[in-house]
Parts: C-alpha cells; sequence; structure tokens
C-alpha cells in the first residue's frame, strides 16, 4: 500500500487544504517500516534516523476513532505514527516495543471491539483488550512516553439513575466489558504517566458499527427495531477525538469520560437523523430485552464528564449539535 493508498483509508474525504500535513504523518509511519525492514533482527534501536521526530503514535490507526485521532493530532501539528493493525498487533510485546520507541505519546484505539462476538472469543477478547493494552502501557513506559488508553462506557453495571461519573465504581457485566476493564487496570499500572479515555456510541465516516451505517439503512428504507430503552450519548468519532487531544496535553493522569453530552436511546438518535435527512419512520422502537442480544449491556449508558470540568478541559458537544456537525462534514453518508 502506498501513502497515498493509506490517506485515501484513513481519510477519504480530507480536504486538500489537510493533505499535506496527513501525507507528512503518514511517510513518517512508511519511513518506520522501511527502517525495520533493513534490520535483520527485526528490532529498531531508534537512536537515529527518521523515528527520532516520531511523536505521536496511534495504535488501531485503520478503525473508525484511530482515523480521527491521526487526523486530529496531525491538524494540531504533532508528527503522528499511524499504525493499523498490520503494522503493529498488540498482543505482540516485542512488535509494540519495537514500534512505540522514539515515541512521546501512544494512543491505543486498537481493540477487539465485537461485543457479543467476545462472549464465544474469551481469550481473544484478553489477549487483545486486556494484556495488548498492557503492552502498549509497558513499552511507553520503557520508552519515557506518555499512554493513553481508549475505553468504554460498558465498564459500568448501569443501573444507577444518574449518569456514572470518573469516581463511580466499575460493574462489567459482559466478557467485553470485562476485558476492557482489565485494561484500564493494567495500563494504570504499568505507566503511571497514562490516561484513559471512556468513550461510547461511536459513529463516523467509515465505522462499520450500527451506527454509522445508520443513515445508510434509513435511506434504504429497511425496517429496523432500534433500542428505545436503553440511555446512550451517541458520540461523533470526530468529537471523541478532539477530547482526546485535550486530554492527551494535559499532565493530569487518571480516568476521563468523553462522550458526547445529554440522553437519547437508538431510537431517539433515529428520531433525529432521520427528521434531519427528511426520511419517514422505518423502525420500531423496542425494550432492550426485545432484541436479545448475546451481550448484556448497561440500561443506563449515561456518562458524567466531571473530570473534563474539574480540569477545565472543553467539554464535548450535545449529542445534537455533534450529529449536525457530521452531517454538515458528510460523515453519515
Ligand atoms: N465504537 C464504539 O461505539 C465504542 C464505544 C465505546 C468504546 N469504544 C472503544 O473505542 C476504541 C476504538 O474503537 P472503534 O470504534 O474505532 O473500533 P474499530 O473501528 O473496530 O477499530 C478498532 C481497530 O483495532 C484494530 N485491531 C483489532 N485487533 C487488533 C490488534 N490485536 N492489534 C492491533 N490492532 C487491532 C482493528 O483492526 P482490524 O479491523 O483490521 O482487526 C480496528 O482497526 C476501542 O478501544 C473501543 O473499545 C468504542
Amino acid at each position: 500500500m502506498n501513502d497515498d493508498d493509506l490517506i485515501a483509508l484513513i481519510a477519504p474525504d480530507i480536504p486538500d487544504s489537510q493533505f499535506d500535513s496527513l501525507r507528512r504523518a503518514v511517510a513518517v509511519r512508511t519511513m518506520a517500516r522501511d527502517d525495520r525492514r533493513r534490520r535483520p533482527d527485526g528490532t529498531n534501536s531508534h537512536r537515529e534516523g527518521p523515528r527520532r521526530t516520531m511523536k505521536v503514535a496511534v495504535l488501531g490507526a485503520g478503525g473508525l476513532l484511530g482515523r480521527h485521532v491521526v487526523e486530529e493530532m496531525a491538524r494540531r501539528g504533532r508528527e503522528v505514527l499511524a499504525l493499523d493493525h498490520a503494522a503493529c498487533a498488540i498482543e505482540d510485546a516485542r512488535a509494540v516495543a519495537s514500534a512505540l520507541a522514539g515515541c512521546a505519546l501512544a494512543v491505543n484505539c486498537a481493540a477487539f471491539t465485537d461485543v457479543d462476538g467476545a462472549e464465544s472469543e474469551p481469550d481473544r477478547s484478553f489477549a487483545i483488550n486486556a494484556l495488548g493494552a498492557e503492552n502498549v502501557a509497558r513499552a511507553t513506559a520503557a520508552a519515557g512516553a506518555v499512554v493513553l488508553h481508549v475505553s468504554t462506557d460498558f465498564v459500568f453495571g448501569g443501573r444507577l439513575d444518574r449518569p456514572q461519573d470518573e469516581f463511580d465504581l466499575p460493574e462489567p457485566l459482559s466478557l467485553y466489558a470485562r476485558s476492557k476493564r482489565a485494561g484500564e487496570l493494567l495500563v494504570e499500572r504499568a505507566n503511571p504517566r497514562s490516561h484513559v479515555v471512556r468513550v461510547q456510541g461511536l459513529y463516523g465516516r467509515g465505522g462499520r458499527n450500527f451506527a454509522s451505517r445508520l443513515s445508510s439503512l434509513l435511506r434504504e428504507g429497511k425496517r429496523l427495531r432500534l433500542d428505545g430503552e436503553r440511555r446512550v450519548q451517541p458520540t461523533s468519532a470526530r468529537a471523541a477525538a478532539r477530547a482526546i487531544a485535550d486530554i492527551a496535553a494535559t499532565d493530569r493522569w487518571g480516568t476521563w469520560h468523553a462522550s458526547c453530552r445529554g440522553a437519547t436511546t437508538w431510537a431517539g438518535f433515529a428520531t433525529r437523523l432521520a427528521a434531519r435527512l427528511d426520511l419517514s419512520p422505518t423502525w420500531e422502537a423496542v425494550p432492550s430485552a426485545a432484541l436479545a442480544l448475546r451481550a448484556p449491556r448497561p440500561p443506563n449508558c449515561l456518562l458524567e464528564h466531571r473530570r473534563l470540568a474539574l480540569c477545565g478541559l472543553p467539554p464535548l458537544p450535545t449529542w445534537e449539535e455533534a450529529l449536525e456537525e457530521s452531517l454538515k462534514e458528510r460523515d453519515l453518508s
């Protein structure tokens, strides 16, 4: 894959004005791979050559959030090493250490994100979401770097009748959630200079998840059954990436909540989206239990963003504002 192909993959609609900075960022990644290939033992001391100038590594850079974090960091003038799954599998501790040497910050967006699939693949889930995350934290600690690890609202049981803040106790319900919670704990233990950022309900350009595809499903007139019960904060990957870049710039280590403000259900989100697209409703709002999903979800996924407020960082937009921005930017095709 050449650099332009990679840019097309991670940022298909990037405006011309941002193309050059992203190409520079991607070029650094390509140089890093070439550099590694040149070494017979497959390792890289990173004491010389182009990697010395690298500052921010993004793992899982081919995923929905990873692509947006790469773009956001590049937009802020950071040098970015975009590592997709093929470039670095996080369960391979040596590969992670080699890839991250020379970086000042690693943002870990890599994860096994199939929430229902995780129920039948516990080993894979823990290998990637827990031990893989620990590999990233260990490698950054060894390199004297900071790690920002992305986690999830699903670490909560969702039984409170209010949004959960960073000081509430997690109570993971599913295997995916347990593996993500384990990742949080291992990251914090392995690197004291760490941020754990919990996001939720992500959607955006190129996302393979249900929320990202909702507008095309509505346009196709598919009859859908949507959860009209579970309380959620749909969050654009754009807004989450901006919050991640803000948090990464602080040294107030620990856990952060970074979802859009407000509250709705997925049926509520669809109602708003359909109204904005001038489409007639083609869905049925059903109770969570009617969907019979394999993995249990918290009934209340709402997050309170107490640390952003306490530390004076910008709040995320409301979910309605983020949806407007996403429609304007044509993130939802
Ligand atoms: N999407 C949501 O609604 C949501 C909600 C809460 C939290 N999160 C968290 O947000 C983060 C990003 O999720 P996302 O929505 O961007 O998911 P995504 O689109 O599925 O991206 C995850 C990326 O990780 C890569 N990956 C999987 N296994 C890997 C491994 N062993 N080593 C390296 N890379 C690997 C995947 O590559 P391949 O596809 O090539 O395997 C994929 O590109 C995750 O930590 C997730 O738990 C997401």
